[in-house]
């Protein structure tokens, strides 16, 4: 039930449009705007209901909040799911973007948005003819373009740190590592992975796509069915969440949990149920902070492309000191994480002049 959920959420707003047109609806989740305005991508996709597509957005405007803290930028978290009934292309697709971009534009600077899964810097150009609220437009139209190439690099930082933690080295070298999911993220990944010289397994439920990575970079295709069973030394969840749950986690053959898609664990418990599996979990909202770090540090922070590389090696170096302090205190990573990024949003507002 809407009511309920909405009841029971800790976060600041829920915007709610359904639009007719399109029999879409539209919620822009905002949950935090306590280091600042609330970022956070716009998803397209078809939910079961628009109670499942509320509650997916409130979990991803939540995990937001968690990762531009812990990426200690001054941002708030935020999301919007744009439920639509099935593909919208063409001039219906413009359409309904114009219609959203003029209610984000409505909020007045308490949502920021960019792209996520299934809308693209070209959608963002869109967004951009009703609204400046919105970051990634093409370079053409004066945005930063897609993020997906450094949300990939910081999602590689963060496997050596964690290869490294596991085996003692970060030499990727003869490395099994399992891509699921080689959308916009996942197959730059699988391409760094390769020429960092891991033996690189992909999957994804669009064979075709599957099958045309897998032979850019020679790697062996993995059915999607088989990918959680799969014996890998890390296995990088990169399409959408919730693939780490109760009946999953005993299947898992691999090392190493990391990869870049948000809210990887179906439920608070998982994270207990990795460790206690042996497996070394990165969690989702740390290592896939350089997408958000790229396009608001050249687009907002005036950051040069050279301190956002280093940044984007900083999420490794972010996720060494997560799993020291999980080992020394005997908690979890995702625990750890979550701790930290806490320390960053419950700092005291300092009163003017104090
Ligand atoms: N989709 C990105 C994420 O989940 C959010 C994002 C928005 C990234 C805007 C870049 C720019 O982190």
């Amino acid at each position: 039930m809407l009511e309920e959920l909405i009841r029971s959420w800790d976060g600041e707003e829920v915007v709610v449009r359904f639009d007719q047109p399109t029999d879409s609806w539209i919620f822009i989740c905002i949950h935090s705007r306590r280091r600042g305005p609330a970022g956070g991508g716009t998803r397209m996709k078809t939910y079961s209901s628009p109670t499942e597509a509320l509650r997916d957005a409130m979990r991803l405007a939540a995990a937001m909040t968690l990762k531009m803290a812990a990426a200690d930028l001054p941002l708030g978290g935020g999301k919007t799911v744009i439920a639509v009934p099935g593909p919208i292309v063409g001039n219906e697709r413009r359409d309904l973007l114009l219609r959203y971009a003029h209610l984000v534009d409505s909020l007045g600077g308490n949502f920021h948005t960019g792209p996520d899964i299934n809308t693209t810097p070209a959608d963002m150009d869109v967004i951009g003819e009703r609204c400046s609220y919105v970051v990634c437009r093409s370079p053409e139209h004066g945005g930063s373009g897609d993020p997906g190439p450094y949300t990939a690099q910081g999602v590689f930082h963060g496997i050596k740190a964690s290869v490294r933690n596991v085996f003692g080295s970060d030499d990727l070298s003869g490395r099994v590592c399992l891509v699921q999911g080689v959308g916009d993220v996942g197959s730059r990944l699988a391409d760094q992975l390769a020429a960092a010289g891991a033996q690189v397994l992909v999957s994804d439920i669009a064979a075709e796509r599957a099958g045309s990575i897998g032979n850019r970079i020679g790697a062996e295709v993995i059915p999607p069915d088989d990918a959680i069973g799969v014996e890998c030394d890390v296995y990088a969840p990169c399409a959408l969440g919730g693939t780490l749950n109760a009946e999953t986690i005993p299947r898992l053959r691999c090392r190493i949990v990391a990869g870049s898609a948000n809210n990887q664990l179906a439920e608070p418990a998982d994270a207990r149920r990795l460790l206690e599996a042996g497996i070394l979990y990165a969690p989702d909202f740390v290592i896939n902070a350089g997408g958000v770090l790229y396009a608001w540090g050249r687009e907002a922070l005036g950051w040069t492309l050279d301190s956002i590389e280093a940044r984007l090696a900083g999420i490794g170096d972010t996720l060494r000191e997560i799993y020291t302090t999980a080992a020394a205190e005997g908690k979890t990573t995702e625990a750890t994480a979550e701790a930290l990024a806490h320390s960053r949003l419950d700092l005291p507002v300092l009163s003017p002049g104090a």
